[in-house]
């Protein structure tokens, strides 16, 4: 499939330090366990998007918090490498770049994150400095609530023509309020099944009278991804990999699949399918380096 449309992007949201541990079984608490392997790397779930759209020759920016501490000279190398314009970041002279501390099952892919961070948000009041005319497409994290609501509302109000997607990955406060405010919710299972929901199809039915008038997808997992359309439901099923190697950020790479897909205007049907096949493609490799070969 080739997707050729080269559009300017803007991510909304963070990048992290992440310390990857791979290990051969995910060890019981209090054990003492030894790692196969350990890397480092960037990620944050709206970089880790953006990485991958950057791969499609888009002119991709970022807009998140940035310190002055050690990591985020090691943060900003890497969003150089991935042609990641980072102009647009809110400077903040003290906390520090948030970190993960992952650890990576070999035997089945899994990843267990614990996050820290001690950063202030990004405010509404740097964001609304911003120029966003040119701009294609605009895609926010779901976090930092008060403010994102606040962005949210602006860019409807300022920019009504540049389509929004927003990640809503897990539960959080009053999340509620940013609902209807974007064209595209990108849920993640975990907040489907937080909220009691095991089940992707009733999922997004019930968050059709949050959202009434925008594109709701539901990435599951192995079982692919969901969309409700309008009033029409859609399914697609996922790729699995040879082997399952690493699912670190295979969230984040669906996201990018739908937000290409769009772009290049193919219909919701085929832009689960290459969002899935994205995914999949991710799930067999450690990283996201040379995604597109072979999708
Ligand atoms: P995350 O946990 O990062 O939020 P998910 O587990 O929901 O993400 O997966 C996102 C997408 O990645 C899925 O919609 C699917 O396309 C792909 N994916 C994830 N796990 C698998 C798997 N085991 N086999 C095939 N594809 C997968
Ligand atoms: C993967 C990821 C990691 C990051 C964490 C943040 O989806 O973005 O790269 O450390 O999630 O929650």
């Amino acid at each position: 499939m080739t997707l050729t449309v080269m559009a300017k992007i803007l991510g909304v949201g963070i990048a992290t330090l992440d310390i990857i541990n791979q290990v051969d079984d995910y060890p019981g608490e209090n054990a003492e366990v030894r790692a196969n392997s350990q890397r480092f790397c960037r990620g944050g779930n709206v970089t880790n998007t953006l990485t991958v759209l950057s791969q499609f020759n888009n002119q991709c920016s970022w807009s998140g918090v940035l310190c002055d501490d050690y990591d985020a000279q090691y943060i900003l190398d890497d969003l150089t490498r991935s042609k990641i314009d980072y102009s647009h970041c809110q400077s903040q002279s003290s906390g520090k770049m948030p970190t993960s501390y992952i650890l990576s099952n070999s035997i089945n892919g899994s990843r267990t994150i614990v996050h820290y961070r001690d950063l202030p948000e990004l405010s509404f009041e740097h964001f609304k400095k911003l120029n966003l005319t040119n701009f294609d497409w605009i895609h926010f994290e779901g976090r930092a609530i008060n403010e994102t609501k606040k962005m949210l509302t602006w860019c409807k109000k300022k920019y009504p023509k540049i389509p929004i997607s927003v990640e809503i990955e897990k539960q959080r406060e009053d999340i509620e309020s940013i609902f209807n405010l974007a064209n595209v919710y990108l849920y993640a299972k975990a907040f489907s099944v937080q909220n009691d929901c095991n089940d992707a199809e009733s999922f997004l039915q019930k968050e059709r009278l949050k959202s009434p008038e925008a594109d709701l997808i539901c990435a599951w997992g192995e079982k692919g991804a969901y969309a409700l359309i309008g009033n029409t439901k859609l399914q697609s099923k996922a790729y699995p990999p040879e082997k399952l190697v690493d699912t670190l950020g295979a969230g984040d790479t669906f996201n990018a699949g739908i937000i290409q897909a769009r772009l290049n205007n193919l219909d919701w049907m085929d832009s689960l399918d290459f969002a899935n096949r994205l995914a999949g493609k991710k799930c067999g490799q450690i990283g996201f380096e040379n995604l597109l070969c072979n999708i």
